[in-house]
């Protein structure tokens, strides 16, 4: 059992060794995978600090195994895949050794990850990748299939009707909101909440507890460890993870708590009790905005991205109907595979680094300020659904064009997104051009307007998402509606 090379992560060298010693006694295995979090978060980088993958070979099937480190998202976990190849042919029943083993240790290491990736590594036959991929992550309904940030788990059912305490509330002219402090204090633009006229540091005296998840390891322990817990009741737990099983709780153990997010996704979604939150612009280009949707340069524009691999996030920027929108004329669809990760990867494996280096030219050729002076800004899903370009488009006065599957939109209960922006899942990308080409001059002119005022009302900087974040919390209470009645006053 030689050639393991990792210098430091002592926890991931055990827990490898661990691993090495629950294989011997299963070398009956044909192709095997197995994930297990690895504690890196004694690293600063965004890359395991010495972990590159290795390659074991194992004594007792004739089996070579691969480890891989990934990690589904920016500050998540890294996870090693661990994937053998045996070459003694085995029957696709020692398959289900996997499944019948009643060794414990055996059961503790060999664990489904919550969310399924497309296989990351099979042997040759078609029939091992169904019986793994099965066995790997049971009850993934049909909507979660091979698309990882379609988040399969489910919350318990709640609403405000069952799951929260009205009285709490009563008694004060504002809605008061208590903010843990530990283990993480409050983030990004609720960081200023303390400030506000809406924070009380008297529990006694909340209405609202806001729980802040993104921890950089597992949440510790869990939250319902916290002072005021109450079984969730009147909580909201805030979140920015692209991946809400990388750090946080189970999410079928959050009680009665509700669920702040920029990952919150329709099939999980909890109308009028969980809130769809966005991810703040890192650019705001507002000197655009006073240019009219058809006096700008392209009329459908991206530059960006893309991520490689198989595994589900934000893959589709890859797929030839992305890439093929780009004509180079009006329509400007320029990535880049430039990026730690992806190079890694490709050193790996040069094929999935298919037509990178042709997109780079093409993605040389743009700025981000060109692409901002467009009619329409292409917002693809990354590594979630919700992204800094969502924001940013809409500060340049560009309309967005969300390419994005399952996605509960941010602050839909306040917001009508219908009016000024566009949606597609990701398998109708072929649709956008031809949909785009035929919206009339007019309707360009009132979406460009809305998108404006929106972005002006709700999220042009952190103060005001602080605020819109409130006013949601708030439109609990009178039924947030998330789809939207007109009613229009008869004319005298
Ligand atoms: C964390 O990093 C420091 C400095 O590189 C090292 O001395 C220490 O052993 C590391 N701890 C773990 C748990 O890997
Ligand atoms: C991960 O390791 C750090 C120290 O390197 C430690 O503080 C932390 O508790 C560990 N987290 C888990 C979940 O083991
Ligand atoms: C494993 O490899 C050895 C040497 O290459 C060979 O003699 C043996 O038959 C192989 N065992 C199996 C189970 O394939
Ligand atoms: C609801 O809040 C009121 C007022 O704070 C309190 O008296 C009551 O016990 C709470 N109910 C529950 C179920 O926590
Ligand atoms: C945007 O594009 C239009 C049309 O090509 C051009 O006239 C205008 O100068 C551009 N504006 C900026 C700020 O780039
Ligand atoms: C880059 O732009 C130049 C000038 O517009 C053009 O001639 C060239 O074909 C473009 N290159 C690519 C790869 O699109």
């Amino acid at each position: 059992m030689a050639g393991l090379k990792m210098k430091s992560a002592t926890t991931c060298l055990l827990m490898v060794l661990f691993l090495l010693a629950a294989f011997v006694s299963l070398s009956s295995f044909y192709n095997l995978n197995i994930y297990k979090s690895c504690n890196t978060s004694n690293s600063s980088d965004d890359h395991p600090p010495d972990i590159s993958p290795v390659t074991l070979s194992m004594p007792a099937g004739n089996c070579t195994c691969t480890i891989d480190y990934h990690r589904a998202s920016a500050n998540a976990i890294f996870t090693p895949a661990i994937s053998c190849d045996c070459h003694q042919q085995s029957s696709s029943s020692a398959l289900g050794v996997g499944n019948s083993s009643s060794s414990s240790a055996h059961d503790e290491v060999i664990k489904c990850p919550e969310c399924p990736a497309p296989e990351v590594r099979v042997v040759e036959k078609e029939v091992v990748k169904e019986v793994v991929k099965r066995d790997r992550c049971p009850g993934v309904p049909w909507y979660a299939e091979g698309k990882e940030w379609h988040f399969p788990a489910r919350f318990p059912l709640c609403s405000m009707d069952v799951c929260f305490n009205f009285s709490r509330c009563e008694n004060a002219d504002e809605l008061l909101i208590y903010t843990y402090d530990l283990p993480v204090p409050p983030v990004r633009y609720f960081s200023r909440i303390i400030e506000s006229r809406y924070h009380t540091t008297d529990p006694e005296k909340a209405c609202l507890f806001l729980v802040f998840l993104d921890t950089p390891s597992p949440w510790p322990p869990h939250p319902n460890t916290l002072p005021h817990w109450n079984g969730g009741l009147n909580h909201v737990l805030v979140t920015f993870a692209d991946g809400w099983e990388h750090r946080n709780p189970a999410p079928d153990s959050i009680g009665l708590a509700s669920v702040m997010g920029t990952i919150v996704f329709e099939t999980i979604f909890r109308a009028g009790f969980d809130i769809g939150i966005p991810l703040p612009g890192k650019i705001h280009s507002i000197e655009l905005q006073t240019l009219k949707p058809k006096e700008r340069k392209y009329l459908a524009a991206f530059r960006g991205l893309r991520y490689l691999g198989d595994r589900g996030d934000g893959t589709f920027r890859s797929r030839d109907s992305f890439r093929e929108m780009h004509n180079g004329k009006d329509v400007i669809v320029a990535t880049s595979c430039n990026q730690h990760n992806n190079n890694l990867a490709r050193k790996e494996h040069p094929e999935i680094g298919v037509n990178c280096d042709e997109d780079q030219q093409v993605y040389a050729n743009y700025t981000y300020g060109d692409v901002m002076n467009s009619t329409f800004g292409l917002v693809p899903a990354g590594r979630q659904p919700a992204s800094y370009r969502f924001s940013e488009v809409l500060s340049a006065g560009t309309i967005p064009v969300l390419i994005a599957d399952n996605y509960v939109k941010p602050f839909d209960t306040l917001i009508q997104w219908h009016k000024c922006l566009l949606q597609f899942p990701t398998s109708e990308m072929h649709r956008i051009v031809g949909v785009l080409r035929a919206i009339k001059e007019e309707e360009l002119l009132k979406r460009q307007e809305n998108c404006l005022q929106y972005y002006n009302e709700f999220l042009k900087d952190d103060e005001t998402l602080m605020k819109t974040a409130v006013r949601a919390l708030k439109a609990r209470f009178v039924g947030a509606f998330p789809s939207f009645t007109e009613v229009r006053r008869r004319k005298q």
